[in-house]
């Protein structure tokens, strides 16, 4: 136990001193700005595993052919905790980068400072309004205008499973909770982690929203994490979201380990593990690391959840302090919308096209049904609290943070942490 947790303070300060490299130059008032060109474009994001680079690799290289130059700048850190704390210090040091991944209500709240440029021409242009899934639209444009440019859909609820490893021990793809268990004594009685987890926060996160999703569906879960309704808070479902998550930690080995999400996808893909609870960006690292999507894992909804779809959109926002480089960033967005540029992409992402019309044809069978879910209704969305697509960030990490405290320390009780979970969610009205 003592080894776990100052590996953990390891792995943390490595990764703020990593953080700390990237901004203190910029605290220390070099000027990066110096040499900025008109066609040259720097973009932050947090896209850091083998499949992330290759998507980031083709984006750089389709925006070089139209002579607009793509300078990396790669905060490291799922779900992008760095990157927000980086850019933040950037901006508040008058050295905010020109483009940044900025996803869900942070969008809104960005736009709403002033901090972000308006895309409405190139929207109009490229005709968005008809090109994009109704979900999208609502996501890019939090008030009147444009604000950001979307780059593909990633659905979270999935549970992979490794296929040989299943035929090996005679199971087939659990669809329920007792199907579940089953499929996961058996694993574990051969040697096998069943279930490869980390405990990350936002993967604890990540994990538990997709219970609440199988325990309430997703008109409970957006009173929960996007009207935070005070009865959703003391509701039954979240408390037996809450135990369940517990329950699921004997089939994750132990001690839980604070591994990157690509780590845990290597597992299964290696066969050390049998399933895993991730978004489908999971899927592009599987296929980077030599998978096929049918043949080699299986990619279906967690228990429960098959009816739903909760996701989360990547997108990428202009900061508005730079009019300089304004046509370059408008080529950039452009760009991002086109179809054959959404094709490639979301194959190599894992995630799928924003647009009502995609090349179905071009997806495999997981993509296709994602897309299919999440063209059909509204009803059927769940918006991620744990990838910013509910709630605002300070929530968020609230709610993330009590949410890692309960996974971690037996101790903490399941009444307890739906009541502090009731009071992070409080709005001002409630107050
Ligand atoms: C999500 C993001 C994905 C993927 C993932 C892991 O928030 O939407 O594109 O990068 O984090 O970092």
């Amino acid at each position: 136990m003592p080894r776990q947790t100052s590996a953990r303070r390891d792995g943390r300060g490595k990764r703020l001193a990593a953080l700390l490299a990237l901004a203190l130059p910029l605290l220390a008032g070099a000027d990066a700005k110096a040499g900025t060109r008109a066609d040259s474009l720097q973009v932050l994001h947090w896209w850091q595993s083998a499949s992330e680079r290759r998507a980031v690799d083709l984006l750089a290289e389709r925006l070089g052919q139209q002579h607009v130059e793509w300078r990396d700048t790669m905060v490291p850190g799922g779900s992008g905790i760095g990157a927000g704390i980086v850019l933040r210090s950037r901006v508040l040091a008058k050295d905010a980068p020109e483009v940044a991944q900025l996803n869900g209500i942070v969008v809104r709240d960005w736009a709403r400072l002033g901090l972000l440029a308006d895309l409405d021409k190139v929207a109009a242009r490229g005709d968005w309004d008809r090109q994009l899934l109704p979900g999208v639209a609502a996501v890019i444009r939090p008030g009147q205008h444009v604000v950001a440019a979307p780059l593909g859909i990633h659905r979270i609820n999935i549970l992979f499973h490794n296929r040989a490893l299943f035929a090996r021990h005679g199971l087939a793809a659990p669809l329920t909770w007792p199907e579940f268990e089953r499929a996961a004594e058996v694993l574990q009685r051969a040697g096998v982690t069943p279930l490869a987890q980390s405990s990350e926060p936002w993967q604890v996160a990540t994990l538990f929203e997709a219970l609440v999703l199988a325990e309430g569906g997703a008109g409970y879960f957006r009173q929960l994490f996007q009207q935070r309704e005070p009865a959703a808070f003391t509701d039954p479902r979240l408390g037996r979201a809450l135990a369940r998550l517990r329950a699921l930690k004997k089939w994750m080995g132990s001690p839980v380990r604070e591994l990157t999400w690509a780590e845990e996808a290597r597992k299964l893909a290696e066969g050390s593990a049998a399933m895993l609870v991730m978004g489908d960006w999971a899927k592009g690292e599987l296929n980077a690391l030599g998978l096929n999507s049918e043949r080699d894992f299986g990619c279906g909804a967690v228990p429960g959840t098959a009816a739903f779809h909760l996701y989360t959109i990547d997108t990428l926002s202009m900061l508005a302090a730079h009019p300089a480089q304004r046509a370059a960033q408008e080529t950039l967005a452009a760009m991002v919308m086109q179809p054959a540029l959404q094709r490639d992409y979301s194959r190599v992402k894992g995630s799928v096209p924003v647009l009502r019309e995609p090349d179905l044809g071009a997806m495999d069978a997981c993509g296709r049904a994602s897309w299919k879910l999440f063209a059909t209704s509204a009803a059927i969305h769940a918006p991620s609290m744990a990838h910013r697509m509910a709630t605002d960030e300070t929530a968020r990490d609230a709610m993330v943070a009590e949410l890692h405290r309960f996974f971690l320390n037996e101790r903490v009780s399941v009444a307890d942490t739906q009541h502090r979970l009731g009071v992070i969610g409080r709005r001002p009205q409630d107050r």
